[in-house]
């Protein structure tokens, strides 16, 4: 073996084990890491379900729960798919956005806006447990 090749593979042996090393860390939480996580992630859904339920997201005092109570009919399950609304593949935060300006008459929030990962935890939270179907209609 030339000793290039030879300190290739060491190299290539030393990567490894640090980023085996890496992943083994990440996957390391105590039970108070899992409730606070948890805990914060019930709070975003919270937040999601009042801004659902509030008439302050458009500028008519319409909410999204008038058509779609307790999220009925949004089928986070099925994005990204084609919307023909926007003629495109579509997350389902543009929906969302979609729905702010046609029916509440509303802006549109920017896509990383933490009112919409509030919305989308809200959204997905109702659904939990429903199979991942992406693009399905
Ligand atoms: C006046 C009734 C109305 C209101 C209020 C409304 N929507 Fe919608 N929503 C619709 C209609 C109509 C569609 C289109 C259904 C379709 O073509 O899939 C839709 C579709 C959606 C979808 C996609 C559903 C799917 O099956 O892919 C999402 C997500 C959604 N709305 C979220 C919201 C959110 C968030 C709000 C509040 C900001 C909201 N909607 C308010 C009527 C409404």
């Amino acid at each position: 073996m030339s000793m290039r090749l030879g300190f290739v593979i060491a190299g290539a042996v030393a990567l490894a084990a640090v980023v085996g090393a890496l992943v083994v860390r990440a996957d390391e939480f105590t039970k108070e890491d899992l409730a606070r996580w948890e805990a914060e992630f019930m709070t975003v859904v919270k937040q999601g379900r009042e801004l659902w339920t509030s008439g302050d997201l458009g500028t008519n005092g319409v909410a999204c729960a008038q058509c779609h109570p307790n999220a009925a009919n949004t089928h986070p399950e099925t994005y990204p798919k084609f919307q023909k609304q926007l003629g495109r593949v579509i997350a389902i935060r543009d929906m969302i956005n979609w729905c702010i300006m046609n029916p509440l008459e509303g802006k549109a929030l920017a896509l990383d806006d933490r009112k919409m990962v509030a919305l989308e935890a809200y959204v997905n939270h109702e659904r939990r447990g429903v199979a991942l179907a992406p693009g399905k209609h």
